[in-house]
């Protein structure tokens, strides 16, 4: 009886899970791995060369996704980034964005 009931839990703690996060961290931090050439390691500010790359991680989801949606479409115009962002599927930059924004 007592098994049941843990197990129900259990249950639903993972289903709620799932449901919440559709995207795949551990698949973004594949998928990430270029980016970090510029955006360093993901905790800090890449200081050097001579140009600013903006902190991406721990970023909200929402952010990144709406910022590469944007490179992407160009409404946001970078040439690099563009670049970056151009081959990604939406869902590619869900799970980017999921890795990322679990980054503290
Ligand atoms: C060649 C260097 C380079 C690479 C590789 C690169 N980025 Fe960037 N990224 C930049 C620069 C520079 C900016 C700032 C652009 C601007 O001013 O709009 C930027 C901006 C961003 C932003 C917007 C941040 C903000 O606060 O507005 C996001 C999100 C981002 N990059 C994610 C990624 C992801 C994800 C990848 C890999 C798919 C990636 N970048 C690869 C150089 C790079």
């Amino acid at each position: 009886m007592k098994k049941l009931a843990l197990a129900s839990v259990f249950l639903c703690l993972v289903t709620g899970m799932q449901s919440v996060q559709a995207a795949d961290p551990e698949a973004g931090r594949v998928k990430a791995e270029t980016c970090l050439g510029c955006h360093g390691i993901p905790l800090y500010v890449n200081t050097y060369p001579t140009y600013h790359v903006p902190k991406i991680g721990g970023q909200h989801a929402d952010y990144l996704i709406a910022a590469l949606k944007a490179y992407r479409d160009k409404q946001r115009s970078h040439g690099t980034m563009h670049a970056n962002a151009a081959s990604l599927s939406d869902d590619d930059i869900a799970d980017i964005a999921a890795y990322l924004s679990s980054l503290k």
